[in-house]
């Protein structure tokens, strides 16, 4: 059976949708490309302009990772926004996918929230990652591109014990939904000032009271998280006394408290 590509319905609703939303300005929809990062930065667009993609053969992840949704499973949703503090973005970006995607997956009895600075993850039966955002700040303009697993259901050997989709963790939805619920949840934060996000980020962050590795200098220390602020970084109890990870330089190397 020939079947239409579902993104060539995207359009029309789209540009509904971003006419009623009041941080957005314009949405620009492509069959395919190598990152929407840089189709979106090749439009030279005006805060508030979102790309997406039918498929995405080159996305990029975070610290000179891939994103590999190449199979047209997923959504790739570039988004253009003036600049802000990096943390403040990544905060925004992670509330916002949680507000967008959580909620479906209420009921399915799957632990999932967002793992500090802002992937979106369920933890059952093992850490597994369904978004992830990347962000790219150029002079006055920041392009925030968020990657989510949709439909996914065969991994490639590589992501099989690390990726998840919204189909595996029990929420069926389309990708033109998908897209809709996202950029719902981005108006809506779009304005928030911090305190707003931190309480939002604190309520769905996964991390505090498990016990995980940081890496922070080259060197790993492991002990539990006291506690996360999307703006300052992680507190860890280790057996040298409490450590401070801050955002720009500590990343999380692994969970030791669940299988990997
Ligand atoms: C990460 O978790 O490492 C971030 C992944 C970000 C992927 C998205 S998909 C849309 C946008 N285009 C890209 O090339 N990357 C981001």
């Amino acid at each position: 059976m020939n079947r239409t590509p579902d993104h060539l319905r995207w359009p029309d609703p789209l540009e509904d949708l971003v006419d009623g939303l009041e941080h957005l300005t314009g949405i620009v929809v492509v069959d395919e490309t190598d990152s929407t990062q840089d189709a979106l930065s090749r439009l030279d667009p005006a805060p508030g302009t979102v790309l997406v993609a039918g498929r995405q053969t080159g996305g990029r992840g975070r610290l000179g990772r891939q994103w590999a949704d190449d199979q047209g499973t997923g959504i790739a949703v570039s988004l253009a926004v003036a600049a802000e503090a990096p943390a403040l973005l990544c905060a925004r970006a992670a509330v916002a996918m949680a507000r967008a995607y959580l909620p479906l997956l209420a009921g399915s009895g799957v632990e999932a929230g967002i793992k500090w600075p802002n992937d979106l993850m369920v933890l059952d039966p093992r850490p597994r990652k369904l978004a992830g955002v990347l962000i790219e700040q150029v002079d006055e303009r920041a392009i925030i591109g968020i990657g989510v697993n949709v439909g996914a259901r065969d991994w490639p050997a590589e992501l099989a014990g690390t990726a998840c989709s919204l189909e595996d963790a029990g929420a069926s939805i389309e990708r033109l939904e998908a897209i809709t619920l996202l950029l719902r949840a981005w108006n809506d934060v779009a304005d928030k000032p911090e305190e707003v996000l931190r309480t939002a980020f604190t309520e769905v962050e996964l991390l505090t009271g498990r016990r995980v590795v940081f890496e922070e200098g080259g060197n790993l220390h492991e002990g539990l998280v006291e506690s996360v602020d999307p703006f300052s970084g992680v507190l860890l109890r280790t057996d040298r006394g409490l450590m401070h990870m801050p955002p720009d330089h500590a990343r999380m190397h692994a969970w030791s408290d669940l299988p990997d």
